[in-house]
């Protein structure tokens, strides 16, 4: 124990000697080269390159089957704001009936309101997109699609629903194949009829066939035959576009796919979409313990859903989202469930949702969204700190490019807390590890038999340092305070002991000061119904280029010259 002091107090000097080296930065994202395809669990560009699917839906599939919103805001206006809050892609839905029903589909936006009542939509409408709303409802569509385009926005169709309205209720005769609102006939007839439309829009880079089978008529086979043959339809039309099936239950169930492949005449197109809510578990997530409940619908997510990509698919999880006031106990606990989840297997997503409001929903009008990324009036972000944890899972940490000739040269970890969104980092060698940007993380190393949580290429290992003190960057790794082992149901407790009597400790955040610290772990015991967020810490798999400056590379040099230099007669010397 001696000899750490005697380094400590080189700690300045040394610092002096740094010199900044900086690694070149890859953009974690470029524009993408279409179309896309799939390289077994990833959605890649022409190129090979990862291409993640950071989407938003946008629902254009209500009664007024215009996308919601252009009454608000002028169209350019909202896709600029798509962009800056950080998403690539937009999941925007449309009713079987736009493309089945021709009187429908030449309707004209200004009509599709008048016969709806909506009077103020229409002198909204007119002073924000006065290009818009005298066209058809399928050229509506169409302008929207296009405007994303212009703005190098990717979008993902999902026919949502048959009859425009609200979805999904079990009974609402949209749920399955042959309910009263689905045959499937017309529903190919539909799906032809967009693939058509839309083939050669480089933006269109997916078509989801279907949103939510669900209802008392659902079934596996019918799923097989129908899915199969909607697949092979927009395909033959279409070869560019990636092909999403969704599952069964509101598409909370894939199981069926362990036992039995989908079959297919084409491959590299093909992609799975899952919804998870907080609902779907909901009351456990406010009267359970947290650790436990999560831990229950992880395990039953990748039972469901998950393991589709070990079998070699993508999964993109098409729904998820909070009422983002953060005044729902459900919901809250639930997405720092969900959100530990989305950054270890760093799967596609698409929020739901975008809308601040609908020009009608479920008789309403003006119907105010807490859900929606935008305030009522479109204007702003509802809450900019939802924004801000979303942003963590925004780009992608993994991709199948390796650099080539040094397999696994990338490969690290970051230490993800869900709770923030963001990352362990550390701003300089002397000031105490925080939490940070993701794109700014540290690129750490877990060793998984010593336990040890070091920073790539250095000596330095995270140490435990006792109750509510900020955690430390040791040179010496061997005790037990710089073993740190994930625990409780939900494993997302970073765990250690302390030197003096051997207490377990959690990784936590002092999140006055935004400082990594140590305490006493939160709701280990089954009956403890409190809230341990601030203690969830994930690690996660990345290969992301490093663009932080890191003064380490060169300081771990001086570091390792005393050590094999002095250290020893140091040792000897004591
Ligand atoms: C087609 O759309 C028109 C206009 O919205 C509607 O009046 C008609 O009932 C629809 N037809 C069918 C078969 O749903
Ligand atoms: C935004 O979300 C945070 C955290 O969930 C919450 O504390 C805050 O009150 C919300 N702000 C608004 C304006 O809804
Ligand atoms: C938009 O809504 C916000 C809050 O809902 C409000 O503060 C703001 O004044 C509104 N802006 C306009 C232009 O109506
Ligand atoms: C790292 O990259 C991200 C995304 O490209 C950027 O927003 C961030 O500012 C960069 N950080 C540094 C320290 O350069
Ligand atoms: C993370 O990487 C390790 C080592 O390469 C691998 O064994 C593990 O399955 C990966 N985890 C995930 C969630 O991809």
């Amino acid at each position: 124990m001696g000899r750490f002091p005697f380094f400590l107090s080189l700690l300045p000097f040394l610092s002096l000697t740094v010199i900044f080296l900086s690694t070149t930065i890859t953009p974690p994202n470029p524009a993408a080269a279409f179309p896309l395809s799939t390289d077994s669990r990833w959605i890649v560009d022409e190129t090979g390159r990862r291409v993640k699917l950071s989407c938003v839906s946008w629902a254009s599939h209500l009664e007024a089957v215009v996308a919601e919103g252009l009454s608000k805001q002028p169209i350019d206006s909202i896709s600029k704001k798509i962009v800056s809050m950080g998403f690539n892609c937009v999941r925007l839905t449309w009713p079987l009936f736009l493309a089945i029903n021709d009187s429908l589909a030449s309707t004209t936006v200004r009509h599709s309101f008048m016969n709806l009542g909506l009077i103020d939509s229409i002198a909204g409408f007119q002073a924000n997109n006065p290009s818009i709303i005298d066209l058809s409802l399928i050229n509506a569509y169409q302008a929207v699609v296009s405007n994303l385009g212009k703005n190098n926005v990717m979008v993902i169709l999902d026919n949502h629903i048959s009859k425009p309205g609200w979805c999904c209720s079990k009974f609402d005769g949209s749920g399955f194949f042959g309910d009263q609102y689905f045959n499937p006939d017309l529903w190919i007839k539909g799906l032809t009829m967009m693939a058509t439309l839309f083939k050669g829009t480089t933006n269109v880079v997916g078509m989801s066939l279907r949103n939510e089978l669900r209802g008392p008529k659902q079934n596996v086979n019918d799923w097989y035959r129908y899915m199969q043959k909607g697949a092979e339809a927009v395909h033959a039309i279409n070869p560019d576009v990636l092909v999403i099936l969704s599952g069964l239950t509101f598409d909370k169930d894939l199981s069926f796919l362990i036992k039995r492949p989908v079959s297919l005449s084409f491959t590299g197109k093909l992609v799975f979409e899952v919804h998870w809510y907080g609902f779907s578990d909901g009351l456990p997530w406010k009267r359970g313990n947290p650790n436990h409940v999560c831990g229950r619908a992880m395990h039953q997510f990748m039972r469901k859903a998950g393991f589709v990509l070990e079998q070699g698919y993508p999964l993109f999880l098409s729904e998820f989202g909070v009422d983002v006031r953060g005044t729902d106990v459900i919901d809250n606990r639930y997405l720092n469930c969900l959100l530990g989840v989305a950054a270890e297997l760093d799967f596609d997503w698409a929020l739901w949702t975008l809308a601040g409001s609908y020009y009608l929903k479920e008789g309403v009008s003006g119907f105010d969204e807490v859900y929606g990324l935008f305030n009522w009036n479109w204007s702003e972000a509802r809450n900019s700190s939802f924004l801000d944890r979303i942003s963590g899972i925004q780009l992608p940490f993994q991709g199948p490019i390796e650099q080539p000739g040094q397999p696994g040269a990338k490969q690290h970890k970051v230490i993800f807390h869900p709770l923030t969104g963001q990352c362990l980092q550390r701003k300089s060698l002397l000031e105490p590890l925080n939490l940070g940007p993701c794109t700014d993380s540290e690129a750490w190393i877990y060793n998984t038999q010593q336990k040890t949580i070091t920073i790539k290429g250095t000596y330095f290992c995270l140490q435990a340092d006792g109750l509510n003190k900020p955690v430390k960057l040791g040179v010496i790794c061997s005790g037990s305070t710089s073993k740190w082992e994930p625990i409780s149901d939900s494993n997302m407790h970073l765990s250690s002991k302390l030197a003096c009597h051997g207490a377990r400790v959690c990784l936590d955040v002092d999140l006055n000061s935004n400082t990594i610290v140590t305490n006493t772990c939160k709701c280990l015991k089954i009956r403890h119904k409190c809230d341990p967020a601030s203690q969830w810490f994930k690690i996660v798999n990345s290969t992301r280029s490093l663009n932080v400056t890191t003064p380490f590379l060169r300081f771990n040099s001086v570091l390792d010259f005393f050590r094999k230099n002095m250290l020893g007669s140091l040792v000897v010397l004591a």
